[in-house]
């Protein structure tokens, strides 16, 4: 099993300052910076591009960035987002006409791979793709904005996806969006989860150390 990952979404960071947010809450303890990519169109919100995703990398960071494209399409953008610095792209079936095209064109760009799935969205979009996947990300909220609560059905869904990743044998992160808390979060790492993205749990908090390390505490008791 994969270590846990901690992702701060910066969805619910304050964007005023987001170089100093994003150095706070690695300072912190998290492990991953999550980046939401949001068009209006997708999803009813319009967020950040690759010029944000590259001014943090000019800022310093060197922590993975995991960018969660809520977008349609997916194609054209994808290159641009390995220049600035992407690590991990994931991005919805519904985004992309050719899904095992654009799989392929995010690892050519040299970045790692996933797929998204809302909560409604069925899961044979994995059927054939397995060997081209770096990570699974299930939507336990409807995309577009932070501070929803959890959906209770990502749990099954999550079983699901953790049984189809170890009948794979290939080594694929199960990560988590959407109303992850410190008070869910053991129950969502008993499910399967192995990267948790928490946006509003962590940056309406004053204190992150303080919400990270009662996550990894939760997370530990999950065994
Ligand atoms: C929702 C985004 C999430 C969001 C999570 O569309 O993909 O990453 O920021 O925010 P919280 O943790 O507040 O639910
Ligand atoms: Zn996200």
């Amino acid at each position: 099993m994969n270590p846990n990952w901690i992702a701060p979404s910066i969805l619910s960071a304050n964007f005023a300052k987001l170089g100093e947010e994003v150095d706070k809450v690695l300072a912190a303890g998290a492990d991953v910076v999550h980046f939401d990519v949001m068009d209006n169109h997708f999803v009813p919100n319009l967020t950040i591009g690759p010029l944000v995703c590259e001014a943090l990398r000019k800022h310093g960071v060197t922590a993975p960035i995991d960018v969660h494209l809520m977008i349609e399409p997916v194609d054209r953008i994808v290159p641009d987002f390995a220049k600035a610095g992407a690590s991990i792209i994931t991005f919805h079936p519904e985004g992309s006409v050719h899904i095992d095209r654009t799989l392929q064109l995010i690892h050519d760009c040299g970045c790692k791979a996933g797929l998204v799935f809302n909560p409604g969205t069925p899961l044979h979009h994995l059927d054939y793709v397995m060997d081209k996947l770096d990570m699974i990300l299930l939507m336990s909220v409807n995309p577009g904005f932070g501070g929803q609560s959890f959906i209770p059905s990502a749990l099954d869904k999550l079983r699901q996806v953790r049984q189809r990743i170890d009948d794979s044998g290939f080594d694929i992160r199960l990560e988590i969006d959407g109303g992850v808390k410190v008070d869910n979060i053991r129950e969502i790492k008993a499910a399967g989860a192995d990267t948790f993205v928490a946006g509003s749990a962590i940056f309406n908090q004053a204190d992150y150390k303080k919400v990270i390390d009662d996550m990894r505490a939760e997370l530990a008791k999950a065994g």
